[in-house]
């Protein structure tokens, strides 16, 4: 929303006398004085006018959560525990997820409650990295390295996958990139390979951002202010 729409309906007056006050130096937004009357403003952002608190600003919030198995990654769920059931935080309820993991698969999830911030990591234009390890039911044939590279065609959706990396580690335990985030996109990426099975499925970072070996299956903490700059274009509107 613009700042001339916001204090309008706020104040109950027309744009044009938001903007008057505006150039009468009356506005703030997060506590400086605005004459741009088009500043896009959202719920995060302090808004006063002649010292009265319009809006007072919401807390934005960002953390990651080390998923255990057999935890969803959903904001609720009638049957399941959810990574939110994981978190004590009074502001929980207004949190999503910036990507899922599959109820079995664990490791990074973030979680906020800035949707822009959110959609730079999962928007499919962002291609954004997801590095997992995983752990096979057989050995892993090398030629699976250029088929992950080359993509799969998957006839239900009607796609093909983006390339994708794959680093042998053992000959049943690989390292996966991924740029985008289809359904069950490695288990079946996998077993288009002499039917592979996983036996785990861990996420271990997204973007630059990792999951640090100190934070144990079912914790969670805020991210660092350099996390979450490292989210390229987290204009935050
Ligand atoms: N690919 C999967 O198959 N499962 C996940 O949880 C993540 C990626």
């Amino acid at each position: 929303m613009k700042l001339e729409d916001l204090i309008g309906k706020r104040m109950g007056i027309s744009a044009a006398s938001a903007r008057a006050l505006m150039l009468e130096d009356r506005v703030t937004v997060d506590d400086v004085v605005v004459r741009d009357h088009h500043l896009p403003v959202s719920r995060f952002h302090r808004i006063s006018c002649n010292g009265e608190v319009l809006q007072p600003g919401c807390e934005r919030i960002y953390l990651m959560l080390h998923k255990p198995g057999g935890i969803l990654s959903a904001t609720s769920d009638a049957h399941h525990r959810t990574v939110i059931d994981l978190i004590d935080l009074p502001e929980k309820a207004d949190l999503h997820l910036a990507g899922r993991l599959d109820r079995s698969s664990t490791g990074l999830v973030l979680l906020t409650n800035d949707g822009n911030w959110s959609e730079a990591l999962t928007l499919p234009g962002r291609k954004v990295a997801k590095t997992y390890l995983v752990e096979t039911d057989r050995p892993i044939p090398g030629e699976a390295v250029s088929r992950f590279r080359e993509g799969f065609h998957f006839e239900t959706e009607g796609i093909t996958t983006l390339p994708a990396e794959l680093e042998l580690l053992t000959t049943t335990r690989a390292k996966v990139i991924l740029y985008e985030g289809r359904y069950h996109q490695i288990k079946r990426m996998f077993h288009r390979i002499d039917g592979i099975r996983l036996i785990s499925l861990h996420r271990e970072a997204i973007g630059t951002i990792r999951l640090p070996n100190d934070l144990n299956p079912g914790d969670w903490r805020p991210l660092s202010p350099e996390e979450i700059a490292s989210v390229s274009s987290a204009d935050s509107t």
